[in-house]
């Protein structure tokens, strides 16, 4: 699998910069004191001012598109030929990354938040529905074979579990299954001895509606060259 950035990738952050940049090109030259006292007031993360609504709720849309490699020849891989692949795409997500639990802090020179990032599927941006079938590599089934391949009564009390249960090497998914998590049989097996095993796998699982923490930006009241940038992740600098 392999992720394309798309096209539009900007934050509103970043337009905001840019639409700076080139208002201060055009107008520098001519009004040099009044942009000053302009950039000065707006760009600053404050209640009320725009470069806050833009960084609050980003209006430039923001694509993931996943391409997948659809595997044609298994039974001859697991013979030891060079796998064949068919490359299946896009399945186009847009994100949307709103900044929430918003909270200013030390007299408005900063501010706190999480930045949850959630995924729509965009059916008219993308090749099929997310119940397109894939064929690929059974990560889940090969990381456990991989863990327990020196120990080899468990090695092969998984190995005759996975013919029982027509598990391979390869296994055929959705597309929404391999992004997003699905129960891998396996896991499921394995959980029965180790209980607090997660028994769900995907790429993104767990990805979706969620935030990797909070964040505390600079609001550039002190310096607007400081305009959103991080000053702590998770507390750490
Ligand atoms: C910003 O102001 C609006 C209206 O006064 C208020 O509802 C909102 O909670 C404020 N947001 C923050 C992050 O303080
Ligand atoms: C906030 O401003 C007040 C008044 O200027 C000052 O006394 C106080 O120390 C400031 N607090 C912080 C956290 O900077
Ligand atoms: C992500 O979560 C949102 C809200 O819970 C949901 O509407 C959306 O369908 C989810 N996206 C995926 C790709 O599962
Ligand atoms: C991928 O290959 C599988 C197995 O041959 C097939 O069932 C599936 O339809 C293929 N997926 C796509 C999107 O063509």
């Amino acid at each position: 699998m392999q992720l394309k950035s798309c096209c539009i990738y900007s934050t509103g952050v970043l337009s905001i910069l840019l639409l700076i940049a080139g208002i201060s090109l055009v107008l520098s030259n001519v009004f040099p004191h009044i942009l000053q006292s302009v950039v000065k007031k707006e760009v600053v993360l404050k209640n009320g001012t725009e470069a806050f609504e833009v960084w609050e709720n980003p209006p430039a849309p923001v694509y993931m598109q996943f391409y997948f490699f659809n595997l044609t020849n298994p039974l001859e891989v697991v013979d030891g030929d060079r796998p064949a692949v068919l490359e299946i795409g896009p399945y186009t997500y847009r994100e949307y990354r709103p900044m929430e639990q918003v909270d200013f802090q030390e007299n408005g020179t900063k501010v706190s938040s999480v930045n949850t990032k959630t995924y729509i599927f965009q059916r008219d941006m993308s090749r099929g529905p997310e119940s397109d079938l894939i064929r690929t590599v059974n990560i889940p089934a090969i990381s456990v074979m991989e863990q327990f391949k020196d120990n080899l009564v468990l090695a092969n009390l998984i190995s005759s579990y996975m013919k029982s249960e027509n598990e391979g090497l390869f296994t055929t998914r959705t597309v929404g299954e391999l992004l997003w998590g699905y129960e891998d049989p396996l896991l499921k097996a394995l959980k029965l001895f180790k209980p607090n095993l997660d028994d769900v796998f995907g790429l993104f699982y767990k990805t979706n509606a969620s935030n990797d923490g909070e964040y505390v930006f600079f609001t550039g009241q002190q310096n607007y060259k400081d305009f959103a940038r991080v000053d702590t992740w998770k507390g750490e600098r």
